[in-house]
């Protein structure tokens, strides 16, 4: 190894960025930025929604708030999570049940990078893009449950009975996204308790990520509601600011979990995070006032609800098969004509659009030769309800 080589472990970026740099190679510009159509994107609207609460456009601090923040949260914003599941889904948990970190992702990571290495793990074969990324970084073996076309992207609890009944092992930890990206399949309550109840019988342990609770017909739900009481369980629940707060930039997410898991975090926290940005997590807690929470989750469902409905029958009209379900801001779909994602994408960058091709959401990822290459994620969260005319004509002039 020569000085001039990297002496550092190497890895690409997580999937998504790879469309964000070819679109920038091919389009010049940055994909979000204004001329561009970043369906390819997971983020929602960051201004006022049609009959949304207003987004403070300030957040106010002072010289005690420029100190380092406390390990796992400050406390305003760690007693407005906790009253925030308790006002919602009679969660039961206390202000020490909660970890803030800096953004969805980061939780998520640190969740799996300290799971005892021995602990097999259950993930679906149509998941969130950097799970996959996390796994091999990791080095986790995990055993794949079926979500495919066969089942129409729906496994159940038989699925992941059958796969934890094959391993080698007397328990399992599963990783699953609900709503789902990006599918957008949402379990039924009775689904998400019986999945609830695996995670948190015998050893069993899990990772539920609810970064898309709000986004969800007909109503938010989480699998808090499900638990009796979470220190005697293995059970993570990751929620985030970004999606349902509208607050991408905050960078603020957390963690619901048992008291000693939550300490895990804080030992870490104190020795690789140092915390989160106190002026974030200020404005945080000022958006999950209860009247203002409790608004924001039926605007957001109604809104996102409505152009779901309204991009269903624009991409089924251009012969778009959709799998998708009733949360989420994505679509998930199979394009006509054997068209592939990355054909399609070549086109659209004449556009300055793209989608995100379904291979990046295969959990085998076996590229363009799999069976995820005709499948396309469409995303609608940043999309302005006035675009839809013009991006329908986009995709229109694209899809043959
Ligand atoms: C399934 C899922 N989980 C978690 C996140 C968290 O995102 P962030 O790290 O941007 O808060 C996202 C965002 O795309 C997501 O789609």
């Amino acid at each position: 190894m020569t000085t001039s080589q990297s002496m550092l472990k190497q890895f690409p970026p997580m999937g998504i960025y790879e469309v964000l740099f070819s679109f920038l190679d091919s389009a010049g510009t940055y994909m979000g930025e204004p001329g561009t159509h970043p369906w390819a994107q997971g983020f929602p609207l960051t201004n006022q929604l049609p009959g949304g609460p207003e987004i403070p456009g300030k957040v106010c601090f002072d010289s005690a708030d420029l100190k380092y923040p406390s390990a796992t949260g400050i406390q305003p914003l760690l007693d407005a999570i906790r009253d925030y599941y308790n006002e919602f889904y009679d969660a039961g948990i206390t202000s020490d049940n909660v970890a803030v970190f800096a953004g969805g992702r980061p939780g998520i990571f640190a969740a799996i990078a300290f799971l005892e290495q021995q602990i097999p793990i259950l993930i679906e074969e149509t998941e969130y893009t950097p799970y996959y990324d996390l796994l091999h970084l990791l080095n986790r073996d995990h055993t794949i449950i079926p979500s495919n076309e066969t089942n129409a992207f729906r496994p159940g609890m038989e699925d992941y009975r059958n796969a934890a009944s094959k391993l080698d092992s007397d328990n399992c930890f599963i990783i699953k996204s609900n709503p789902c990206n990006p599918t957008g399949v949402a379990w039924s309550p009775a689904d998400l308790k019986a999945m609830v109840d695996f995670c948190t019988s015998g050893n069993n342990g899990g990772l539920i990520d609810e970064a898309y609770e709000f986004f969800r017909l007909p109503e938010p739900q989480s699998a808090i509601q499900h638990v009796d009481d979470i220190n005697s369980t293995n059970l993570f629940i990751a929620g985030a600011a970004t999606k349902g707060l509208q607050v991408p930039g905050m960078r603020i997410g957390w963690m619901i979990a048992a008291e000693k898991n939550i300490e895990i975090f804080r030992n870490y926290s104190s020795i690789g995070m140092g915390g989160v940005a106190r002026p974030s997590q200020l404005y945080v807690a000022q958006l999950l006032e209860k009247q203002r929470v409790r608004h924001a989750r039926s605007a957001i469902g109604e809104f996102y609800g409505e152009q779901r409905e309204r991009y269903r029958q624009g991409l089924e009209s251009l012969g778009i098969e959709l799998f998708t379900g009733e949360g989420g801001f994505y679509h998930w779909g199979r394009l006509p004509n054997d068209l592939t994602a990355k054909k399609l994408n070549e086109r659209l960058f004449q556009h300055n659009a793209a989608i995100l091709p379904g291979t990046l959401c295969d959990m085998y990822r076996r590229g363009n030769e799999g069976p995820h290459a005709n499948l396309i994620r469409f995303s609608f969260g940043p999309l302005d309800p006035a675009t839809y005319e013009s991006n329908m004509e986009i995709l229109g002039k694209c899809i043959d």
